[in-house]
């Protein structure tokens, strides 16, 4: 074997190339099937949510996504069987949740209950412990790898990592979306996630066995809403940073693909672009400390290919803000954004319900 040695140089820029990957990453996972137990090990306790998100695209997809024509299209420019597609990494993290059953890794569901609140095998006994108190069972689920509501931005952060498509090659070779269009949390959660059928009265344990799931509060809606963005802008900018690609031609012109759309680079740097607009006309009626940071951060960020390092710090903090202020708020003290949640729509597979509450 012929090793090379590094001179000291070298080495430290490996480091750094090393530490940067483990920062931004690109190809993670969503769950690992080492630690998940499936939805049917939640049936017992929350049977309500169970029955409505297997009605939702998320759980209904397992039948139609790695069958669909599309799929097969997509498979074939990456140079992947079909019969791949439920199984390979590549897809498997964003459209799958995978479980390991007889020793064997299998694919058990789509987009399920873990993909969004952890893997369960450490945290499931923990978290309705009765003999820890409810601060206790919060801290230590959460330490364990649960992604537990108590912080939205934690649970939430989930929705960007697979709606914020991360894998150039996959948009750029294979003609898969960059981005879910029009992707917005408030909406799309009302739409797709059809929970809030906790009840509690002041004082008392949580019950989980509320039939009918309650509407969301309008503290509540603003939270999402307005710390949605923040994530949003992170997971944009960290897909950005992953991309090779040079947004602009020669002649200056935007790159587009061969089915008319701009390229990765491209989408991504226009949804920063859009999302910064926003942030800035919403931070005119709310004077938001956190969004007062990330704007100054984007106005410094290097807003093109080839500065990986940078773009990723840059999401690692806006990140962090989004989970500063969404634990450092309740959403009671944002009203002037109400004239523009009021415009917001449910969408996805649950709206039917949401419209009937
Ligand atoms: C043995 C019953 C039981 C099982 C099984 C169970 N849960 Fe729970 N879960 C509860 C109870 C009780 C609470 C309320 C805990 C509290 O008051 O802190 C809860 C709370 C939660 C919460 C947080 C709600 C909140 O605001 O406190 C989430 C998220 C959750 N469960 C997800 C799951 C998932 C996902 C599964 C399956 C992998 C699961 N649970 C399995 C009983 C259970
Ligand atoms: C980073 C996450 C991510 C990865 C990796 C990923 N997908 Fe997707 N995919 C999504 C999301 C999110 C959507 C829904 C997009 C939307 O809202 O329209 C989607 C949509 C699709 C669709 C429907 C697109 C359409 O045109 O209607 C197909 C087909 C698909 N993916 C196939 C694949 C295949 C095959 C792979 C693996 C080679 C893969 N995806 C990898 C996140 C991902
Ligand atoms: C593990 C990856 C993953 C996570 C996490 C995830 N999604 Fe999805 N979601 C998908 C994929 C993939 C699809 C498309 C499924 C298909 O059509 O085959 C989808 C579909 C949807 C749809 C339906 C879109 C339509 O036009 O019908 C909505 C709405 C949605 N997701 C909202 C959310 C929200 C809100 C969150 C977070 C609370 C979230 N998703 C978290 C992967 C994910
Ligand atoms: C697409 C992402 C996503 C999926 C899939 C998902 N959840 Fe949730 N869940 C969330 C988010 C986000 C919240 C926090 C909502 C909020 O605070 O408004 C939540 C909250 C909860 C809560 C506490 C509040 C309530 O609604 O009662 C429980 C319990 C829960 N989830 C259990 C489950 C179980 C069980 C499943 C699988 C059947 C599941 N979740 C699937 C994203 C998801």
């Amino acid at each position: 074997m012929n090793t090379p040695i590094l001179s000291p140089v070298r080495l430290l820029s490996a480091l750094v190339i090393a530490l940067a990957a483990s920062i931004c990453q690109a190809q993670h996972a969503t769950v690992d099937a080492a630690h998940t137990l499936g939805a049917e090990s939640c049936r017992d306790c929350h049977k309500a949510i169970v029955a409505s998100w297997e009605r939702t695209t998320h759980a209904t997809s397992f039948n139609t996504l790695a069958t669909s024509e599309a799929a097969h299209q997509i498979a074939k420019f990456i140079g992947m069987k079909p019969d791949q597609i439920a199984t390979n990494a590549s897809c498997v993290r964003c459209h799958f949740t995978q479980e390991k059953l007889a020793s064997a890794i299998q694919t058990t569901a789509a987009v399920s209950c873990e993909s969004c609140h952890g893997g369960a095998e450490q945290w499931i006994d923990v978290h309705n412990s009765k003999s820890h108190t409810r601060a206790e069972r919060i801290s230590e689920a959460s330490s364990l790898g649960m992604h537990h509501p108590a912080s939205l931005a934690t649970t939430a952060k989930a929705c960007f990592e697979c709606h914020v498509i991360d894998d150039e090659q996959l948009v750029n070779k294979a003609g898969h979306p960059a981005l879910s269009d029009g992707f917005e949390l408030l909406s799309w959660y009302a739409g797709e996630v059809k929970h809030n059928y906790l009840v509690s009265q002041p004082g008392k344990p949580l019950k989980t066995n509320s039939s009918e799931p309650q509407t969301l509060s309008t503290d509540r809606k603003r939270m999402l809403f307005l710390t949605g963005k923040l994530l949003h802008l992170a997971q944009s900018l960290c897909a950005l940073s992953l991309s090779t690609d040079a947004p602009v031609a020669k002649d200056g012109k935007l790159v587009r693909l061969a089915n008319g759309k701009p390229t990765y680079a491209v989408q991504h740097a226009l949804t920063i672009q859009r999302l910064t607009k926003e942030m800035r006309e919403l931070q005119d009626k709310l004077n938001i400390p956190e969004y007062t940071k990330a704007l100054a951060l984007i106005a410094a960020a290097p807003m093109t290919t080839g500065h990986k390092d940078e773009l990723c710090q840059t999401s690692k903090e806006i990140e962090r803000l989004a989970e500063q202020f969404s634990k450092a708020n309740d959403g009671s003290k944002f009203a002037a954004v109400d004239p523009v949640i009021a415009s917001v729509v449910p969408h996805g597979s649950a709206s039917q319900d949401v419209a009937k509450r």
